[in-house]
This record gives C-alpha cells, structure tokens and sequence, in this order.
C-alpha cells in the first residue's frame, strides 16, 4: 500500500492550491466550493456526478456520513454544502487530509465536517457509527475488496445506506496505464462490475440500486486527443494531486473507455435492518 500512498502525497499541495487560486484572482475570504471545483472532486464527471450521488444517496441534515477515500475533500464538503448533514472524511494520504483540513477551515465547515488519515481497510471507528456512507472512485486502488466493504459494513448502522461510484473492469484487458488512479498495473485493481456486486454482498450488503454510467463516462472524455509535446496545464487542476502527465493519464481513461477495458457504475448498497 506503500506505493499508493507515494502515489497520493505531493509536495506542498496546500500552498500550491492557494498560489493557483491567487493566479486565477480568486477571493480567499470569499472563496467557494466551485472555486475549488477543479482540483477537489478528482473523479469522472467531477461535481456533476457529485451532486447526481447526492440525489441519489437521500441523506438528511440529522445524519453523520462517512466518505471514505475522500482526497482533499471535495465531495465531502459539497456533501454537508447540500444536505446539511455531519461528515467525516478518511483518506490513506496525510497529504491530503491535511490540505482537507485546511481548505474545510477555508471554507468555514470544519464544525460539520470533520478528517482523519485512516486506511479503509482499518476504520478507526467503533461498530455502528454511521447513519450512512459513501466512497468515490477509491475501490479502485484496494486489492482487498472483502476487507474493506466488510469495514464499511462494521461501522454503518443496520439500514444504513452506502453510495459508491466506481471504476471496475470490463470485458476487455489489460488496461493502458498511467490512468489518473494508477501509474501502473501494482496500483490499480478492478474486477468487473459482476464480481463487485458479488463481494457486496458477501460483506453482507443488499444492492438497492444499480446504474451502469459507462456511456456518460465515454461522453465525458470523448474529446481526448493524445498530448504532445510541454503540457498545457491549468493554474488549478488536478495534475497538482497526481502529476504532470494528467493529459496521458486522461487519454489512457479515454482509450480504456472506448475498448472496454474499463467500465463505471453507481451503486446504493444496504446494510440489512435486522
Ligand atoms: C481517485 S482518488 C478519489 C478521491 C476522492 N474520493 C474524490 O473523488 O475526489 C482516490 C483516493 O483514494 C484514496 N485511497 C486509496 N487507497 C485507500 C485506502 N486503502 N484507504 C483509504 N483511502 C485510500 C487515495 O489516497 C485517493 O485520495
């Protein structure tokens, strides 16, 4: 796991978000989560598919949620921004959840929206902690499936309902690498999308809702081109959590899309009411 923590700890991050912010002519004192938008929601589709899993997720001012892989927090703030309700947010990466922490004071929330570094493969929470829970696009990088979905398990309340928005495999392999989640195959572990909903629910999970987004996921990078020569990069953008070589990585994602080598889905998993 060592590797993928490597992979998620750039320097400086925090100091390099406010210098590109400052770049843009933003107003720290009057900064919001769209100004952040571009470099904190690091998943296919970014806010929009955010705010679709929040619709999707009917999580409600009275609930303590926990996003699980959460990187600098974006989606978990924009999560407490719409709903009102508690959330923590643990990610492998210190990196990251201390720009998390930072940026959450930033923004004012941090009495609603709280961060710990944490592996999901060991939540340092006590059974039935959470009324509910969702993780974006980290499944990705754990090999251990069972362990972690089983952690989810532990540490929801029984009804309580998990969000995941993730990338699995499809019919074709192997997958181009570097990829945004992953320079090389050592960090990247998908299965297909069956095999995911079987590991569901031998953690104990019920699937209450299951929709494939592969296809808005293709839309979404269908103007790839294959990057040449110096990189173009934005002031603020996610090449600042993963790297110079995000356009690669971006257009491997794209490749990957179109030959069916990797696919999305959105799911709503239930811990049983016993
Ligand atoms: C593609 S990023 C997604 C981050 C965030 N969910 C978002 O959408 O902006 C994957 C995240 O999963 C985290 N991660 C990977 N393996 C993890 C693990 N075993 N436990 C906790 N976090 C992990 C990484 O550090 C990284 O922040």
């Amino acid at each position: 796991m060592k590797h993928i923590h490597g992979y998620y700890s750039p320097n400086d991050l925090y100091n390099r978000i406010i210098a590109g912010l400052e770049k843009l002519g933003k107003d720290l004192s009057g900064l919001t989560l769209d100004d952040l938008q571009p470099v904190d929601e690091f998943h296919i589709r970014g806010d929009v598919a955010t705010k679709e899993l929040i619709k999707l997720s009917s999580f409600t001012p009275d609930m303590h949620i926990l996003d699980i892989g959460c990187g600098v927090g974006g989606s978990t703030r924009r999560l407490f921004n719409e709903t009102g309700c508690r959330v923590t947010g643990i990610d492998l990466s210190d990196e990251y959840i201390d720009v998390a922490e930072r940026l959450t004071q930033l923004l004012a929330m941090q009495e609603r929206v709280k961060f710990h570094a944490a592996s999901a493969l060991a939540l340092p929470f006590d059974d039935g902690t959470f009324d509910g829970a969702w993780s974006i696009q980290m499944n990705l990088n754990v090999e251990d499936k069972l362990s972690w979905l089983k952690e989810l398990h532990r540490v929801l309340k029984p009804g309580g309902r998990a969000v995941l928005y993730e990338v699995c495999g499809h019919r074709n392999s192997p997958v181009h690498f570097p990829v945004p989640w992953a320079q090389d195959c050592s960090m990247s572990f998908l299965v297909p999308p069956e095999s995911f909903g079987d590991v569901l629910s031998f953690a104990g999970f019920d699937i209450d809702v299951w929709n494939d987004r592969t296809d808005l996921a293709r839309q979404a990078f269908a103007h790839m081109t294959e990057p040449s020569g110096e990189p173009n990069l934005p002031e603020l953008g996610v090449h600042l959590l993963v790297g110079k070589d995000i356009q690669t990585k971006a257009f491997n994602l794209h490749r990957n899309l179109e030959e069916e080598r990797v696919s999305l889905i959105e799911v709503v998993a239930l811990k049983p009411d016993k």
